[in-house]
């Protein structure tokens, strides 16, 4: 759907700009300049919304909440509702599906199972398309609008797709995604079909899906809506915003998240500190990215790093090693190279959190854990209730503080996984550099299906052995 906006003076177009988030460089450019990163430096940019100028955040913070009960449809939509910290005017059509307003969830057994008195989960697996790509996609799709293009791309690892391809569709543009061919879960691929996408098979990993789109992007006709490009991670920091008015304003001790492409991290630091230099919050949460082990080269990167203080202009390395062959059963985070490193090791240090790596055996158990909550998750997503249970063990998270763990897409995402995990059959196959053996992942909370005889009997005696 898209809109045309009432006429409400809350325009942060005219004074946004793009900046290149670099110290050495910090080029700005024009708010409808079709770039994704410095033209100057090749670095990666960031919208500015001048946050820093808006004068009375009480009354926001008031206008925010009062929407929460508004029919009109940016009011509805949990990216559009706060909309004073986005860099569109009024009269932008903006595209929706009402995404936001995601439930946060209690997970007592997943805390017990990681060490903590408590654990929520912020599930941003209930957005329409099934994952929290949504939140960006919306203000990406919107911004091709802005700048005139007819056909919107993206590399996947299926999320993004299926959510391009919906927005697309929405806006009446052309969607066009590039995947790693063999590497999509056959949901994910589903939904892209049938929201109308040109699917583009690659030989290839998402790396490489990723380098071309880089080139395609040249042509002034497409528009990115990858991660790299900044109005992606605008929508997506609306979930900080949205996590905070769901905690009454009051500041988790820690917020841990998967990491990819890194898109994710990056965004939700950004909402983080856009809420603290409005004064809506006093400190940061403290944010940690969990990654894969097979596809882990930021948690290598941080491991190597000699202990920092918390700083707002923390120093980056110049460069990442990526990983040539990434390997992982959660193929929603299978990337070597993610784009967004830079921004997400700033956000992550000037937070005082981790990047850490967890096993496949550590995801698929904490997944199935999660699944014993009534919850339930995609296997990325998991990689955050593994990663807190080693942060735990490793003294990072204190049993008693206050943590909120995004689940990043719905359990009905991977079924296949989930089967497997149950029936006892998961295993990582080999692969590029990979050992010749396949990794089995012997689940430690397997509940295959169980065949009975039919009769009240037979059912009553298995209910018993089960209790
Ligand atoms: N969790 C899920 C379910 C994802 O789909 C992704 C990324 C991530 C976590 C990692 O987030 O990249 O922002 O660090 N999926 C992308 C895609 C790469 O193409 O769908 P990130």
């Amino acid at each position: 759907m898209t809109q045309k906006s009432a006429s409400v003076a809350e325009t942060t177009a005219a004074k946004a700009a793009q900046r290149c988030i670099l110290p050495e460089c910090g080029a700005v450019y024009g708010i409808r300049e079709r770039i994704y990163v410095c033209p100057k430096c090749g670095g990666p940019l960031e919208v500015d919304c001048h946050v820093s100028e808006i004068r009375d955040s009480g009354e926001l913070r008031r206008k925010w909440e009062s929407r929460g009960t508004s029919p009109e449809p940016r009011d509805i939509s949990g990216v559009w509702r706060y909309r004073e910290l986005l860099p569109f005017d009024e009269s932008a059509a903006f595209v929706t599906l009402f995404e936001g307003n995601t439930p946060i969830y209690d997970a007592p057994r997943s805390a017990t199972y990681c060490g903590l008195d408590a654990l929520r989960l912020k599930h941003q697996g209930c957005n329409p398309t099934g994952s929290f790509k949504d939140t960006g996609m919306c203000v990406a799709v919107t911004q091709a609008l802005v700048v005139g293009a007819r056909t919107v791309v993206c590399a996947s690892t299926g999320n993004t797709a299926a959510s391009l391809a919906a927005y697309a569709a929405r806006a009446g543009l052309q969607p066009a995604i590039l995947l790693p061919r063999g590497q999509i879960t056959a949901a994910k691929l589903a939904q892209s079909m049938d929201y109308g996408a040109l699917v583009c098979e690659i030989d290839g990993n998402f790396d490489d899906c990723m380098r071309l789109i880089q080139e395609l992007g040249e042509n002034p006709s497409i528009y990115v809506a990858n991660s790299i490009n900044p109005f992606r991670i605008e929508g997506q920091k609306t979930v900080a915003f949205e996590m905070m008015s769901q905690c009454n304003w009051q500041v988790p001790d820690h917020v841990v998240v998967p990491g990819g492409n890194m898109g994710n991290s990056s965004a939700l630091g950004k909402g983080f500190e856009e809420l603290r230099a409005l004064g809506l919050i006093d400190r940061l949460p403290k944010l940690s990215v969990i990654q894969a082990e097979g596809a882990s080269p930021l948690a290598r990167l941080f491991a190597s790093l000699p202990p920092a203080k918390v700083s707002a202009e923390p120093s980056l390395p110049e460069t990442l090693k990526f990983e040539e062959h990434p390997r992982t059963l959660a193929t929603a985070i299978k990337i070597g190279a993610p784009v967004s490193w830079k921004k997400a090791l700033r956000a992550v240090l000037r937070s005082g959190g981790k990047i850490i790596s967890v096993s496949e055996q550590e995801i698929a158990d904490a997944k199935a854990m999660i699944g014993r909550d009534g919850i339930g998750c995609e296997p990325a997503s998991a990689t955050t209730v593994a990663g807190i249970k080693k942060l735990v063990a490793a003294g990072h998270i204190r049993q008693g503080e206050s943590v909120i763990a995004v689940l990043t897409g719905h359990v009905l995402k991977d079924p296949d996984y989930v089967s497997a995990y149950h029936r006892g059959t998961l295993a990582l196959d080999g692969g590029k550099g990979a050992p010749a053996e396949p990794l089995r992942i012997a689940g430690a909370f397997r509940n295959a299906p169980q065949h009975v005889e039919p009769s009240k009997s037979a059912i009553l005696k298995m209910l018993e052995q089960k209790r």
